[in-house]
């Protein structure tokens, strides 16, 4: 204060006077820019809500007019056929694309209404309609397909659920759609997702929360949760999805279909928005997404053709091996259902036990194996690595517009600086020695030695667990997943459950789920007396959050070695086969 005075006593009242005018100035256009940003992004707000009830409109319209037109086209048939039988029947022409096509807009359209999956109907598929007798022999000739908002389509955001993302349209399709629709497929909506990529959740302050066909009270889970319950609810027969920590399987788990999160590197993801671009700690991958594992099977066939080696020649030319996936030797199967740190649900729990029994039965052979130390690697490796940056680049994701309100708990750990975090880590460690251990990896590496270093040690663990799988001397991996389907509001606030998806990603592994059974009362008894590995203040939002789940799908996961995304859908399908015999 003393300083100051002097200074204004020393200093010549006019610069004095200039001085203060200026910095009242700078606040002044400091405000204004504040207030203009926020107006700018109600506004790109307003204009991508627009957008999409345009579009929406439109594809009512085209649905009605071609109703009016074909009186007798039989939806409701077209909609009950699986993937593999529709495919066939449009090869052979007793089903034609338009019908395909207009019942799956319009059942979309209508689920959409309850669900709020879809962001945005993509009209130019009525153009791809017109031209699509010159795909007939493609593997996915017909069928309309829904596509995850992050993925790149010629003139349509790919928002990711953030402002900064909105009215900056892709400039070209991105190679798995351009490879599907020379398959014949026709991609037909875009599907909701969580603001940032950022949460198994699935809201965002544009598109609003989507909801689990199931159950309105609950989440479809995210983050390709739009996929998830469109898929759930019937509105679409095949959906693609990204997947870093879980966000391809937890929706499966949630909505009650199947969903393949293949090998890290497998498909392109040339073109697809990512909420973390450059993090190379973690792997992110695109997969599958449909009710039957032979439709994930499908779709992994026509992506994994030359077409899509010559338009991304970093993927590794690796066909679908047919031979691998259609085999029917008996298999060295691992299982655990508890990796010491999120304990699963007892629904899950008990589908697993049941899983491994009609395996036994089946000729398979079931051995202990559960990835090593995982309590400690999820978060040291896992999401040290992929918050590296010690969270800036979510940060910066979320920058100009509001904060969705399911990411508040999330970010408020994220904002503190790394001293912050540091100290709060310390203080909470004798309590609560977990939550200690995130937010001090919330502060990611802080240099590129580190990083490197992580980097190494990664690579280690991966074979390290490749070791002992090999001792084990095991084929596949059977293991818990997220579920059933949280109540709102939770999945911010209890980011260690993805524990149990995560480590695949970190592995990079391929991982699916496959749907198995439905809660039952005394799965929701057995949930009053859950405790938790840790009992600590994410064991008890836990089991609030599953609580209330009677009736909903129980998933369970099926991993195999990286590259091995074929035996990987092999052992989902027997898992799939084995469950739909013992309920005949
Ligand atoms: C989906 O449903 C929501 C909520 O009912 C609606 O606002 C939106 O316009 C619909 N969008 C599309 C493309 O179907």
């Amino acid at each position: 204060m003393e300083l100051v005075q002097r200074v204004a006593r020393e200093t010549d009242p006019r610069v004095w006077t200039l001085t203060t005018a200026a910095c009242g100035l700078g606040g002044l256009v400091l405000v204004v820019q504040r207030i203009r940003c926020h107006w700018n992004a109600k506004r790109k707000i307003e204009r991508a809500k627009e957008r999409r009830a345009e579009s929406l409109q439109r594809a009512e319209q085209a649905v009605s007019r071609y109703k009016d037109a074909n009186p007798n086209m039989d939806s409701s048939l077209i909609l009950s056929l699986s993937l593999s039988e529709l495919t066939e029947q449009l090869q052979e022409g007793s089903l034609i694309p338009e019908d395909v096509f207009h019942s799956y807009m319009e059942k979309a359209l209508h689920v959409n209404k309850s669900l709020n999956c879809c962001t945005g109907a993509l009209m130019e598929s009525l153009d791809q309609l017109e031209t699509i007798g010159s795909s007939k022999d493609g593997l996915l000739y017909g069928v309309p397909v829904s596509i995850k908002d992050n993925f790149g389509y010629k003139n349509h955001d790919s928002s990711c659920g953030l402002i900064k993302h909105l009215e900056q349209p892709a400039e070209k399709d991105c190679v798995i759609v351009e490879v599907l629709k020379r398959q014949g497929a026709i991609p037909f909506v875009k599907t909701n997702i969580p603001q940032g990529l950022m949460s198994y959740d699935c809201s965002n302050p544009i598109y609003g929360q989507s909801v689990n066909p199931h159950n309105p009270q609950k989440t479809p889970g995210g983050s390709s949760g739009g996929e998830g319950g469109l898929i759930g609810a019937g509105g679409s027969i095949l959906g693609i999805g990204t997947d870093i920590g879980g966000s391809i399987r937890i929706p499966s788990s949630f909505c009650g279909i199947c969903g393949l999160k293949a090998t890290g590197g497998r498909l392109s993801s040339r073109g697809i928005a990512s909420g973390l671009p450059g993090q190379k700690s973690v792997c992110a991958s695109a997969g599958p997404m449909a009710q039957d594992v032979d439709s994930l099977a499908l779709c992994m066939q026509a992506l994994l053709c030359d077409h899509m080696f010559s338009l991304d020649p970093t993927v590794p030319p690796l066909p679908f091996n047919m031979e691998i996936y259609q085999s029917s030797e008996p298999l060295r199967i691992g299982y655990y259902v508890n990796d010491d740190y999120t304990e699963p649900s007892p629904s899950v729990a008990r589908a697993i036990t049941e899983v491994k029994a009609l395996l036994e039965r089946a000729g398979h052979t079931l051995v202990p194996y559960c990835p090593p130390r995982v309590s400690q690697v999820i978060n040291a490796l896992a999401v040290k690595g992929t918050l590296a940056d010690g969270c800036s680049t979510l940060l910066d994701n979320l920058k100009g517009g509001p904060v969705d309100s399911t990411l508040a708990a999330q970010v408020f750990f994220y904002r503190p600086c790394n001293m912050v975090k540091k100290i709060l880590s310390l203080l909470i460690r004798p309590l609560f020695p977990r939550i200690a251990d995130t937010l001090d990896a919330l502060r990611g590496v802080g240099s590129i030695p580190n990083l490197w270093k992580l980097h190494t040690i990664i690579e280690d663990y991966m074979h390290e667990a490749i070791a002992e799988w090999r001792r084990c001397n095991i084929d596949v991996l059977l293991c818990p997943m997220i579920g059933p389907a949280y109540n709102f509001d939770y999945c911010g606030k209890l980011t260690s459950a993805v524990s149990l998806t995560l480590i695949y990603n970190l592995l990079n592994f391929p991982a699916g789920v496959v749907t198995v059974s439905t809660v039952t009362a005394e799965d929701e008894e057995k949930l009053r007396h859950y405790k938790g590995n840790y009992q600590d203040p994410w064991d008890k939002l836990f089991k609030q959050a599953v609580a209330g789940g009677e009736g909903l799908p129980v998933g369970v996961q099926c991993v195999a070695l990286p590259w091995q995304d074929e035996l990987c859908l092999r052992f989902m399908k027997e898992v799939e086969q084995l469950v739909k015999q013992k309920r005949r």
